[in-house]
């Protein structure tokens, strides 16, 4: 794997800044294969690793996953465990390989959700990428939309922000991403047409791209049509396209 330094990609417009994926689909995955779910979440990780690198490839600067959401917490006992385990499997084995590959990773979510040895790793994963430029993977773990929006109101009243002065922008930085730019591009899995609280704020004017495809059977064909059909939108972000100015002939 060619390494690549995220300052030294030149920007291509067609290619998004940031994507976001609902990573759906695990469990039909297996269960068509006459496995127990968790197959399929395993399975899912390596389409994610593999996915980190893709996006990376085509300069894309940001990568944010929905790993577990606040509602996965009402699972059955022996998933939600499968699921915490599988953390801890993937940092082991994977870490070192995006590390290397220039990856930052960083967690979002409820932290307080977590056991210690959960926190341990992902503070792990996180200082050990720390320096890392390539691309950013944001991992969302125990995490939902709305927890984000209460998190970040705390938060700024913790800080006594004034009433009078929180904006948009102030209580943005507050948010997951802190300063990083919102997905221009989400992809969901699994044929569901929905957000299941994900990124409430923050996917305002992303364009959005569902599959049927199913998460683990996800590779680099349906991540550059995801990306050819985000190229091929007319974001307008409120405003009244204006057809080029035409020189007046004489
Ligand atoms: C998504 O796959 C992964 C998680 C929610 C953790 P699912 O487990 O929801 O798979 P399906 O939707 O049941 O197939
Ligand atoms: C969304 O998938 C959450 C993750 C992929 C982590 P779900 O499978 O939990 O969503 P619903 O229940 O179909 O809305
Ligand atoms: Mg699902």
């Amino acid at each position: 794997m060619h390494l690549r330094d995220a300052s030294s990609v030149t920007p291509d417009p067609v290619v998004p800044r940031h994507v976001a994926i609902v990573m759906d689909g695990n469990g039909r995955w297996a269960k068509r294969r006459f496995l127990p779910r968790v197959f399929g979440h395993k399975a899912g990780v390596d389409t994610l690793v593999k996915t980190v690198l893709a996006c990376a490839d085509r300069g894309i600067e940001h990568l944010t996953v929905f790993a577990f959401s606040s509602e996965n917490w009402k699972r059955p006992t022996e998933e939600v465990s499968f699921l915490m385990g599988l953390v801890l499997v993937a940092v082991e084995k994977y870490l070192a390989k995006l590390a290397s590959n220039g990856v930052r990773i960083r967690m979002i979510g409820d932290r307080g959700q977590l056991t210690d040895r959960l926190r341990q790793a992902c503070d792990r994963a996180e200082s050990a990428t720390r320096d890392n430029t390539r691309i950013t993977l944001w991992v969302a773990f125990a995490y939902g939309g709305r927890w984000d929006v209460v998190q970040a109101c705390q938060q700024a009243m913790r800080d006594g922000i004034d009433p009078a002065q929180l904006d948009e922008a102030t209580l943005g930085r507050y948010m997951a991403f802190g300063d990083a730019p919102d997905p221009d591009l989400l992809i969901r899995t699994g044929g569901e047409l929905r957000i299941s609280n994900f990124l409430l704020w923050q996917l305002a004017y992303s364009e959005l791209v569902f599959t049927d495809c199913l998460w683990p059977d996800f590779g680099e064909t349906d991540l550059d049509a995801a990306i050819s059909a985000f190229a091929a939108r007319d974001r307008r972000f409120g405003l009244v396209k204006t057809a080029p100015v035409q020189a007046t002939g004489t």
